[in-house]
Protein backbone atom coordinates (compact mmCIF):
# COMPACT_ATOMS: atom_id res chain seq x y z
CA UNK A 1 0.00 0.00 0.00
CA UNK A 2 1.20 3.51 -1.26
CA UNK A 3 1.05 6.08 1.59
CA UNK A 4 0.09 10.02 0.39
CA UNK A 5 0.08 13.27 2.79
CA UNK A 6 -2.81 14.75 2.48
CA UNK A 7 -2.27 18.40 3.08
CA UNK A 8 -0.76 21.33 1.61
CA UNK A 9 1.77 22.09 4.79
CA UNK A 10 5.11 22.33 2.70
CA UNK A 11 7.05 21.53 6.78
CA UNK A 12 4.81 18.39 6.70
CA UNK A 13 5.34 17.02 3.23
CA UNK A 14 9.09 17.52 3.71
CA UNK A 15 8.72 15.45 7.37
CA UNK A 16 7.42 12.92 5.40
CA UNK A 17 9.57 12.77 2.68
CA UNK A 18 12.39 12.62 5.51
CA UNK A 19 11.12 9.72 6.45
CA UNK A 20 11.25 8.07 3.10
CA UNK A 21 8.13 6.77 3.27
CA UNK A 22 5.74 9.15 1.12
CA UNK A 23 4.64 8.40 -2.50
CA UNK A 24 2.69 11.52 -3.16
CA UNK A 25 0.55 14.46 -1.84
CA UNK A 26 -3.50 14.97 -1.70
CA UNK A 27 -4.71 18.49 -1.35
CA UNK A 28 -8.15 19.75 -1.70
CA UNK A 29 -9.25 23.81 -1.52
CA UNK A 30 -9.93 23.70 2.26
CA UNK A 31 -6.52 22.16 2.75
CA UNK A 32 -4.95 25.07 0.47
CA UNK A 33 -7.40 27.68 2.73
CA UNK A 34 -6.00 26.37 5.95
CA UNK A 35 -2.53 27.25 5.01
CA UNK A 36 -3.37 30.68 3.68
CA UNK A 37 -2.92 29.58 0.56
CA UNK A 38 -5.52 32.53 -1.46
CA UNK A 39 -5.40 33.92 -4.62
CA UNK A 40 -4.83 32.01 -8.39
CA UNK A 41 -1.82 32.67 -8.16
CA UNK A 42 -0.98 32.44 -5.21
CA UNK A 43 -2.66 28.78 -5.54
CA UNK A 44 -0.55 27.65 -8.60
CA UNK A 45 2.71 28.79 -7.25
CA UNK A 46 1.98 26.69 -4.41
CA UNK A 47 1.04 23.58 -6.35
CA UNK A 48 4.74 24.36 -8.04
CA UNK A 49 6.07 24.38 -4.70
CA UNK A 50 4.70 21.22 -3.44
CA UNK A 51 5.55 19.45 -6.86
CA UNK A 52 9.06 20.48 -6.93
CA UNK A 53 9.65 18.53 -3.47
CA UNK A 54 7.59 15.48 -4.54
CA UNK A 55 8.12 12.81 -6.60
CA UNK A 56 5.05 10.98 -6.78
CA UNK A 57 2.26 12.22 -7.79
CA UNK A 58 0.52 15.59 -6.37
CA UNK A 59 -3.35 15.67 -6.73
CA UNK A 60 -4.19 19.39 -7.25
CA UNK A 61 -8.65 19.93 -7.22
CA UNK A 62 -10.01 22.03 -10.10
CA UNK A 63 -13.00 24.63 -8.50
CA UNK A 64 -15.05 24.50 -11.32
CA UNK A 65 -18.01 22.48 -11.19
CA UNK A 66 -19.46 22.78 -14.71
CA UNK A 67 -17.93 20.28 -17.54
CA UNK A 68 -15.92 23.20 -19.95
CA UNK A 69 -14.87 24.87 -16.50
CA UNK A 70 -13.52 21.52 -15.21
CA UNK A 71 -11.57 21.08 -18.74
CA UNK A 72 -10.00 24.64 -18.67
CA UNK A 73 -8.79 24.08 -15.10
CA UNK A 74 -7.61 20.57 -15.34
CA UNK A 75 -5.83 21.38 -18.74
CA UNK A 76 -4.30 24.54 -17.08
CA UNK A 77 -3.31 22.21 -13.66
CA UNK A 78 -2.12 19.28 -16.05
CA UNK A 79 0.45 21.88 -17.37
CA UNK A 80 1.94 22.62 -14.32
CA UNK A 81 4.24 19.60 -13.83
CA UNK A 82 4.20 16.03 -14.81
CA UNK A 83 3.68 14.79 -11.61
CA UNK A 84 -0.29 16.85 -11.18
CA UNK A 85 -3.35 14.79 -10.74
CA UNK A 86 -6.29 16.36 -11.59
CA UNK A 87 -9.13 16.14 -8.44
CA UNK A 88 -12.35 16.13 -9.87
CA UNK A 89 -15.48 15.89 -7.68
CA UNK A 90 -17.88 12.99 -8.38
CA UNK A 91 -21.09 14.72 -9.98
CA UNK A 92 -22.02 14.62 -13.22
CA UNK A 93 -20.09 16.67 -14.69
CA UNK A 94 -17.01 15.44 -13.28
CA UNK A 95 -17.58 12.08 -15.11
CA UNK A 96 -17.66 13.29 -18.10
CA UNK A 97 -14.64 15.63 -17.19
CA UNK A 98 -12.56 12.03 -16.30
CA UNK A 99 -13.69 10.45 -19.07
CA UNK A 100 -12.25 13.33 -21.01
CA UNK A 101 -9.03 13.22 -19.14
CA UNK A 102 -8.67 9.42 -19.33
CA UNK A 103 -9.30 10.18 -22.82
CA UNK A 104 -6.56 12.61 -23.24
CA UNK A 105 -3.91 10.47 -21.25
CA UNK A 106 -4.52 13.58 -18.14
CA UNK A 107 -3.97 11.33 -14.64
CA UNK A 108 -7.45 12.25 -12.36
CA UNK A 109 -8.57 11.56 -9.15
CA UNK A 110 -12.06 11.23 -8.66
CA UNK A 111 -13.41 12.84 -5.05
CA UNK A 112 -15.82 12.88 -2.31
CA UNK A 113 -16.94 9.14 -3.31
CA UNK A 114 -18.81 7.75 -0.87
CA UNK A 115 -20.93 4.35 -2.59
CA UNK A 116 -19.85 1.89 -4.02
CA UNK A 117 -22.34 2.94 -7.29
CA UNK A 118 -20.07 6.44 -7.17
CA UNK A 119 -16.98 4.20 -7.35
CA UNK A 120 -17.81 1.80 -10.09
CA UNK A 121 -18.56 4.97 -12.36
CA UNK A 122 -15.47 6.93 -11.66
CA UNK A 123 -13.94 3.65 -12.99
CA UNK A 124 -15.79 3.14 -16.03
CA UNK A 125 -15.08 6.62 -16.98
CA UNK A 126 -11.12 5.44 -16.56
CA UNK A 127 -9.95 7.65 -13.75
CA UNK A 128 -6.95 7.19 -12.15
CA UNK A 129 -7.67 7.30 -8.55
CA UNK A 130 -10.62 6.98 -6.14
CA UNK A 131 -11.18 8.63 -3.29
CA UNK A 132 -13.87 7.02 -0.96
CA UNK A 133 -13.74 9.33 2.42
CA UNK A 134 -13.69 6.91 4.94
CA UNK A 135 -13.69 9.40 8.20
CA UNK A 136 -16.50 11.08 6.77
CA UNK A 137 -18.54 8.12 6.87
CA UNK A 138 -17.82 7.67 10.04
CA UNK A 139 -18.88 10.64 10.79
CA UNK A 140 -22.43 9.88 10.12
CA UNK A 141 -21.87 6.43 11.85
CA UNK A 142 -21.72 4.13 8.51
CA UNK A 143 -18.56 2.24 8.11
CA UNK A 144 -15.78 3.91 6.19
CA UNK A 145 -13.92 0.91 6.10
CA UNK A 146 -16.70 -1.49 5.14
CA UNK A 147 -17.12 1.14 1.71
CA UNK A 148 -13.13 0.51 1.25
CA UNK A 149 -14.00 -3.69 0.80
CA UNK A 150 -16.74 -3.29 -1.16
CA UNK A 151 -15.09 -1.35 -3.38
CA UNK A 152 -12.19 -3.17 -3.37
CA UNK A 153 -13.85 -6.60 -3.70
CA UNK A 154 -16.12 -5.20 -6.66
CA UNK A 155 -12.96 -3.65 -8.60
CA UNK A 156 -10.87 -6.91 -8.21
CA UNK A 157 -14.25 -9.03 -9.40
CA UNK A 158 -14.17 -6.44 -12.72
CA UNK A 159 -10.76 -6.05 -12.98
CA UNK A 160 -10.62 -2.24 -12.87
CA UNK A 161 -7.34 -0.47 -13.26
CA UNK A 162 -8.30 2.63 -10.79
CA UNK A 163 -6.78 2.16 -7.88
CA UNK A 164 -8.30 2.70 -4.61
CA UNK A 165 -7.32 6.17 -2.53
CA UNK A 166 -8.34 5.57 1.06
CA UNK A 167 -9.19 9.36 2.00
CA UNK A 168 -10.67 11.12 5.18
CA UNK A 169 -7.87 9.14 7.01
CA UNK A 170 -8.29 10.27 10.81
CA UNK A 171 -6.11 7.85 12.68
CA UNK A 172 -3.17 4.92 13.17
CA UNK A 173 -6.60 2.24 13.05
CA UNK A 174 -7.97 4.02 9.83
CA UNK A 175 -4.40 3.17 8.09
CA UNK A 176 -4.22 -0.88 9.43
CA UNK A 177 -7.94 -1.24 8.34
CA UNK A 178 -7.57 0.34 5.30
CA UNK A 179 -5.02 -1.99 4.36
CA UNK A 180 -6.57 -5.12 5.64
CA UNK A 181 -9.29 -3.94 3.30
CA UNK A 182 -7.57 -4.12 -0.06
CA UNK A 183 -6.99 0.01 -0.22
CA UNK A 184 -4.17 0.63 -3.07
CA UNK A 185 -2.85 3.79 -1.27
CA UNK A 186 -3.96 5.50 2.30
CA UNK A 187 -3.81 9.64 2.11
CA UNK A 188 -3.79 11.05 5.34
CA UNK A 189 -2.60 13.68 7.56
CA UNK A 190 1.47 13.19 9.32
CA UNK A 191 -0.10 13.21 13.00
CA UNK A 192 -1.41 9.40 11.23
CA UNK A 193 1.24 8.29 9.83
CA UNK A 194 3.35 9.03 12.89
CA UNK A 195 0.80 7.37 15.33
CA UNK A 196 1.57 4.06 13.29
CA UNK A 197 5.27 4.26 15.02
CA UNK A 198 4.50 4.48 19.01
CA UNK A 199 4.12 1.21 21.10
CA UNK A 200 4.39 1.94 24.63
CA UNK A 201 6.89 -1.58 24.64
CA UNK A 202 9.06 -0.44 21.83
CA UNK A 203 9.95 2.76 24.32
CA UNK A 204 10.32 0.19 27.64
CA UNK A 205 12.57 -2.17 26.07
CA UNK A 206 14.96 0.19 24.23
CA UNK A 207 15.62 2.01 27.07
CA UNK A 208 16.05 -1.42 29.26
CA UNK A 209 18.76 -2.10 26.38
CA UNK A 210 20.37 1.26 26.18
CA UNK A 211 20.19 0.75 29.92
CA UNK A 212 22.14 -2.80 30.30
CA UNK A 213 24.97 -1.40 27.96
CA UNK A 214 25.72 1.27 29.59
CA UNK A 215 26.01 -0.92 32.95
CA UNK A 216 28.02 -3.67 30.95
CA UNK A 217 30.12 -0.53 29.22
CA UNK A 218 31.00 1.24 32.42
CA UNK A 219 34.24 2.87 32.78
C1 LIG B 1 -9.18 13.63 0.21
O1 LIG B 1 -8.42 13.65 -0.74
C2 LIG B 1 -9.43 14.75 1.09
O2 LIG B 1 -8.41 15.72 0.85
C3 LIG B 1 -9.35 14.45 2.56
O3 LIG B 1 -8.84 13.17 2.80
C4 LIG B 1 -10.55 14.81 3.34
O4 LIG B 1 -10.31 14.52 4.70
P1 LIG B 1 -11.23 15.10 5.87
O5 LIG B 1 -12.55 14.40 5.83
O6 LIG B 1 -10.49 14.79 7.14
O7 LIG B 1 -11.38 16.58 5.62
Amino acid sequence: MKFFIDTANLDQIKEAIDLGILDGVTTNPSLMAKEGITGDKNIIAHYKKICKIVEGDVSAEVIATDYKGMISEGERLADLADNIVVKIPMIKEGIKAISYFSEKGINTNCTLVFSAGQAILAAKAGATYLSPFVGRVDDISWDGIKLIEEIASIFSIQGYMTEILAASIRTPLHIVQAAKAGADIVTCPLSSILGLLYHPLTDIGLAKFLEDHHKANKG
